[in-house]
This record gives C-alpha cells, sequence and structure tokens, in this order.
C-alpha cells in the first residue's frame, strides 16, 4: 500500500500492509491475523504529523470508527466518549452541541485518537485541558487498558503515548469533560478583541487566523509546526532578549522560557526559502511545506541545515516535533 496520500508531507513510502477498522471485532481480527503471519503493527491517525522515513514493514492499521456517546451530564459538566477515527475538525465543530472548551483548537488537522498523542495545542488551549481519559489496546499485552489524564502525562506537545508507549497502544476512544458554560480562553492576541463570543463565533475566528498563516494540507503538504518551540534557560533568554529586544519570549513557571521558534528561523533566513522541493512557509516560518514532490532525504536535508542555522546565530536547538514513523 502506497502512504503517500495518507500523511499530509506527501512523502512516498510503501506499507507492507494497510488496513483500516470500523469495529472492535474486526480490530481483534486485523490483530490475529498480523500475529499469525508475524507482522509488525503501527497504527496511523490523520497523518499530519508524521515523517515517513522509509517503507514501513508489517501493517499499518487506521481506524474508521467515529462514535460519539454521551456518558454522563450534570449541571457543569457533559461527559463524552468519542471514537479515535473521527476527524479532529469535524469533532470541535459537534462539540459545541454537548459543551466547551475545544473552540481554540478548530481546524487541527488529523484525528480524535491522536490528539492526546502529541497533546495538540493552540491559541492557549491544550487537548490535555479538557481530557478526562484515554482508552484503548497495548499491543504487546493484549490488554485494554484506560489512562486517566494523569496517567497520560500531559506536557508541552508531549504524553506517555510518545515514550513507554510508543509503538504499542492502539487509542481507540477518547473522553472529553466538557464544561457546560461558554467561558472563552481569548488571551492569545488577536482573540483578545472577540469578547464576548459565541462558540461558533469562536470556532469561525480560529479558523480564519489559521488559514491567513497555516498552509491548507490539501493544497500544500505540510505537518503543521515541524519544530517544537524550544524552552531555554533564563540566563539564555535574558542573554538573548539583550541581543534581540524584538525576540518573542513565554517565561515560563520553572523560571526558562519558551522561544517561538518560528521567529528564530524566520531571523536565521529561511523563511520562504526553497531547499530543492521544500521550504519553510512564507506566511509562518516554523511550518515546512513542500511542492508535492520531496523525498524524506529533502526534508532532511531543511530540518538539519535550519537547526544548523538557528544553533549557530542563537545557541539555541530546535527539535522537530513530528514523529518519524
Ligand atoms: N513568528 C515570526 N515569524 C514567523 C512565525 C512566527 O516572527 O515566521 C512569531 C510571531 O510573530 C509570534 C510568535 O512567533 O510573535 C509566535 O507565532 P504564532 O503565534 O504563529 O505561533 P507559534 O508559536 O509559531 C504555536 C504552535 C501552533 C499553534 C500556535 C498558536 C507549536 C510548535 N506550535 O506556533 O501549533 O497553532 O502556536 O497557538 O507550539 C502545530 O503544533 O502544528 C501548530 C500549528
Amino acid at each position: 500500500q502506497d502512504l503517500r496520500t495518507l500523511n499530509t508531507l506527501q512523502l512516498p513510502a510503501q506499507a507492507e500492509a494497510f488496513a483500516r477498522f470500523s469495529s472492535v471485532s474486526e480490530l481483534l481480527s486485523l490483530l490475529d491475523r498480523a500475529a499469525a503471519n508475524g507482522l509488525p503493527l503501527r497504527v496511523l491517525g490523520g497523518g499530519s504529523n508524521i515523517l515517513l522515513a522509509n517503507n514501513v514493514p508489517g501493517l499499518v492499521l487506521q481506524s474508521a470508527m467515529t462514535g460519539v456517546q454521551v456518558l454522563s451530564r450534570t449541571a457543569e459538566y457533559c461527559r463524552v466518549a468519542v471514537d479515535a477515527g473521527m476527524n479532529w475538525h469535524e469533532w470541535v465543530e459537534q462539540s459545541i452541541a454537548y459543551g466547551h472548551g475545544l473552540e481554540n483548537l478548530a481546524l487541527i488537522p488529523g484525528t480524535v485518537g491522536a490528539a492526546p498523542v502529541q497533546n495538540i495545542g493552540a491559541y492557549g488551549v491544550e487537548v490535555a485541558d479538557c481530557l478526562e481519559a484515554v482508552y484503548g489496546l497495548q499491543l504487546s499485552t493484549r490488554q485494554w487498558r484506560w489512562f486517566s489524564a494523569a496517567e497520560c502525562r500531559f506536557a508541552y506537545r508531549d504524553s506517555v503515548f510518545k515514550h513507554e508507549l510508543a509503538g504499542d497502544f492502539i487509542i481507540t476512544k477518547v473522553v472529553f469533560r466538557l464544561a457546560r458554560r461558554f467561558r472563552p480562553q481569548l488571551n492569545y492576541g488577536p482573540l483578545a478583541q472577540l469578547q464576548p463570543a459565541t462558540p461558533q463565533g469562536l470556532i469561525d475566528a480560529v479558523c480564519a487566523i489559521r488559514r491567513s498563516k497555516l498552509p491548507d494540507p490539501a493544497l500544500i503538504p505540510n505537518a503543521g509546526s515541524f519544530f517544537k518551540n524550544p524552552l531555554v534557560s533564563a540566563e539564555l533568554a535574558q542573554q538573548l532578549t539583550a541581543q534581540y529586544p524584538a525576540l518573542p519570549r513565554y517565561p515560563q513557571a520553572d523560571g526558562r522560557s519558551k522561544l517561538a521558534a518560528g521567529w528564530l528561523i524566520e531571523q536565521a533566513g529561511w523563511k520562504g526559502r526553497w531547499l530543492g522541493p521544500v521550504r519553510m512557509h512564507d506566511q509562518q516560518a516554523l511550518v515546512l511545506t513542500t511542492n508535492g514532490n520531496a523525498s524524506y532525504a529533502d526534508v532532511a536535508a531543511l530540518r538539519d541545515a535550519v537547526v544548523a542555522s538557528v544553533q549557530q546565530q542563537f545557541g539555541v536547538l530546535l527539535e522537530p516535533e513530528p514523529q518519524v514513523f
């Protein structure tokens, strides 16, 4: 199976086998079949945060389950379980019928099941803020397991699913705890002028901001932010601010500062500049885009060049965000 259309960077790669499952029993019989044939397993969501480095041995699985189930409702919260295969943005649009908290995460590409893995975030909200639990199957033990939000060990673009459980867990369901009252989170600059907004108005505003800066993966292949915003020591942040007063800097509770990687990349001269068939986006330098004909080697060459430039000019090490699949 060609995976080119199943990853938003449109990198070419062949999977030994590929299957979508529409029920838990279908999933279990696929797992049996893979075990019988000695095929390793990989799980793919929307393919919008992965980097295909090679052909993929074994069976690649994708959930086609999109159910939504209300678990309980109180005056304050509505708890809703959503199947992993649901498109993330579609779920955000539907979520406001149940409750609030996800509006700022509109238009993020990918699936519900992939959202907890990297703890997707945008405009002052992370999925961890509204997530109660994650359910799924551990491949090595064949055990169905619940993970509470605390057990997911969420951090900035990080969770347990990127560490101990990497490659060993199929998320099949995510439980959200949505607030019945709409209390919009409008701390992010351009959202501040919106008050008071309706939930749909907030979703629309977030979509408009995203569309103005971020390339639509359907038109321009990309995987969203290609690097994490780096965390640096208070000392280095101070030193850099003295040298570059315009450097966007977000102080953290522990004294360190998060820096805007997009700003660093732009200053290093990479915004909009092609290296072969790839470049950093001309509206948002943190997003690596391709002309649709790029290989992993092309992407890796630009990644390494950008990392080296930023390291040399600022002494800051950028860490790629998409996961090598
Ligand atoms: N900036 C530049 N030049 C650029 C890009 C950004 O100077 O080319 C500056 C901006 O002017 C701003 C600052 O950098 O002062 C931050 O930029 P922006 O608000 O666009 O957000 P970001 O830090 O680049 C992060 C997330 C995005 C998320 C936005 C909004 C990461 C890795 N990225 O980007 O998430 O949408 O904040 O909250 O944390 C993603 O993860 O794929 C993603 C798109």
